[in-house]
């Protein structure tokens, strides 16, 4: 589906009077890429919200991520077009629950998944995304790992790292649980040569099915390298139809029709053109948990280098 003329003419000449850019996350649905600066996954995009000299940023994504770009730029506006757009996975822990589950184990080091909110962000030692959490967590002296609210992610990640002991929170994403392993086995039965590309917040079953486990970017930069012609992505539909439109000779195939994120689908072009000409929906951090929150983000952007997946 391609946007009115006239709603791409408003944003772009508002854009430019304004000075704004928008960043768009890839479970966005796709027409918004006709009208954003970049399109990524989570890393990606905050590297972009920490370097942009422009004044206003619209970020098409969920709530964490306008605030992660609000926590990472505190003198710029930042608007999250539908404020109502929550990761459910961010809301699975509050600061009062992370400080009980911290006095459970101390001596641990806490690296929060930047799937969380700043308080969240505020009280962990480091902060990290799908696409850098295995380098962040071997980065860390301690042996011991807290790791929140992301079970699937923290899972994934005490697997790679057998010499540390990682401790997950309970949290979970329902998009990417939602996929089940008969999914998989009932389509790699069918798709026989395919290769099987599987975000990270899968559940360990899903994961044990992978050729490849990545996260957003990770699976668009394989699909680039990889010579086969057909694949199972077993993440959010968005990266499949950003994947079939920019690869048209080769095969996609969502592992589960369910593997969609309600809360990033609610964003329209319409709702974009509103909060940029009325400058609404704006979110805003308290200032010391902010700085408290960048030094967990800092530290991350800091020892990860960027795999872009975007423009
Ligand atoms: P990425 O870090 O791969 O962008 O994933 C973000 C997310 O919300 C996954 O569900
Ligand atoms: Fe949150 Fe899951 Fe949606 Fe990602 S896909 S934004 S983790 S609910």
């Amino acid at each position: 589906m391609s946007l009115k003329p006239e709603i791409t003419n408003k944003i772009n000449k508002l854009k430019k009077e304004k000075n704004a850019v928008i960043l768009a996350h890839c479970y966005q649905n796709i027409e918004i890429d006709e009208i954003a600066d970049f399109v990524g996954d989570s890393l990606y995009l905050s590297r972009r919200a920490s370097e942009t000299d422009a004044d206003i940023i619209v970020f098409a994504g969920v709530y964490f991520m306008a605030e992660t770009a609000k926590i990472l730029s505190p003198h710029k506006k930042v608007l999250l077009p539908r404020p109502e757009s929550g990761c459910l996975m961010a809301d699975m822990i509050n600061a009062e629950e992370l400080r009980k589950f911290k006095a459970k184990h101390p001596g641990a080091s806490v690296v929060c998944y930047v799937n969380s909110e700043a308080e969240i962000k505020a009280e962990s030692d480091i902060c990290c995304t799908s696409a850098n959490a295995v380098k962040v967590v071997k980065s860390l002296p301690a042996e011991e790992i807290l790791f929140v609210p992301d079970r699937g992610l923290g899972a994934y990640i005490a697997g790679q790292i057998p010499e540390k002991k990682v401790t997950s929170y309970y949290g979970y994403c329902p998009t990417h649980m939602r996929i089940l392993p008969e999914d998989i086995l009932e389509l790699k039965n069918r798709y026989k040569n395919a290769e099987v590309l599987v975000h990270p917040e899968c559940h360990m079953e899903i994961i044990k099915l992978a050729d490849f486990v990545g996260s957003t970017s990770g699976i668009m930069n394989r699909v680039k390298q990889s010579g086969s012609d057909c694949f199972i992505i077993a993440t959010e539909r968005g990266v499949l139809e950003r994947l079939q439109r920019d690869y048209p000779e080769r095969h996609f195939v969502l592992a589960s029709e369910k593997a969609i994120c309600e809360n990033m689908k609610w964003n329209r072009p319409e709702d974009v053109l509103i909060s940029l000409e009325k400058e609404v929906h704006e979110v805003f951090v308290e200032e010391n948990i902010r700085q408290k929150a960048y030094t967990a983000i800092k530290k991350m952007l800091d020892i990860s280098r960027a795999t872009p997946a975007g423009k």
